[in-house]
């Protein structure tokens, strides 16, 4: 039998019931329920939902709103019982990777102040903070603190983190779900467009 592939694809109708437990357990009450990923994978010029998996294992999911020339990072999610073995870190590379496919200037996206995990994770990557937007959040009642990273024209050296490469594959395969798929390795430094 052949090994299992790291693969990021984009999510589809029967993907979804497994795609929001999985944000369920990664965000309890505030995650997105199946019927909001249904309703945003029904508009596909906007909406952009992709999930990384090991085989049959989700470990983590994405979604991106595009809007003109403006990519937003509406939410990322890792697993919980595979949290801080550097799939956070894959799956955010990919989102930049996927910004600079759609050849936007800035990724933007907003979180609880209070979430330092994702602040950390942000930061590591090249966001800066812009702003606050008070009472963003419900439940509980928070505010949002906003943050940007610029998107460069020229290659990012992207790989696969060497933890990640260890536990699960050297390769991620990326099939995106417009133009042509690419592969990453944890060893060479140069993305293969
Ligand atoms: C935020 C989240 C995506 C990070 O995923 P992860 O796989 O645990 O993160 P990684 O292992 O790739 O860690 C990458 C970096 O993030 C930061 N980080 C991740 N978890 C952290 C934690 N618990 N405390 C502090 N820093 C943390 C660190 O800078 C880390 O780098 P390091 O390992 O070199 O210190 C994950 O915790 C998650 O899904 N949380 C619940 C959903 C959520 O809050 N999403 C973000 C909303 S905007």
């Amino acid at each position: 039998m052949s090994e299992p592939l790291l693969v990021l694809r984009p999510v589809e109708q029967d993907d979804v019931s497994r795609v929001a437990e999985l944000h369920r357990r990664a965000f309890g009450d505030s995650a997105w329920s199946a019927k909001t990923l249904l309703r945003e994978l029904e508009s596909p010029r906007v909406s952009i939902i992709y999930l990384l998996e090991f085989g049959d294992d989700l470990l983590s999911m994405f979604g991106c709103w595009h809007v003109l020339e403006d990519l937003y990072l509406a939410t990322i999610a890792v697993e919980p019982r595979l949290q801080r073995r550097g799939l956070g870190e894959l799956t955010l590379l990919t989102v930049l990777r996927l910004a600079q496919r759609l050849s936007v200037d800035i990724l933007r996206l907003d979180l609880r102040v209070s979430n330092d995990a994702a602040l950390a994770l942000y930061r590591k990557h090249g966001f800066q903070r812009e702003g606050t937007r008070r009472n963003l959040y419900a439940h509980p009642l928070e505010d949002g603190a906003q943050m940007r990273r610029d998107i460069p024209g020229e290659p990012i050296a992207f790989t696969v983190p060497k933890r990640v490469a260890a536990a699960w594959s050297p390769c991620l395969d990326l099939c995106w779900r417009h133009g042509p798929p690419e592969t990453w390795s944890a060893a060479n430094a140069d993305p293969a467009v």
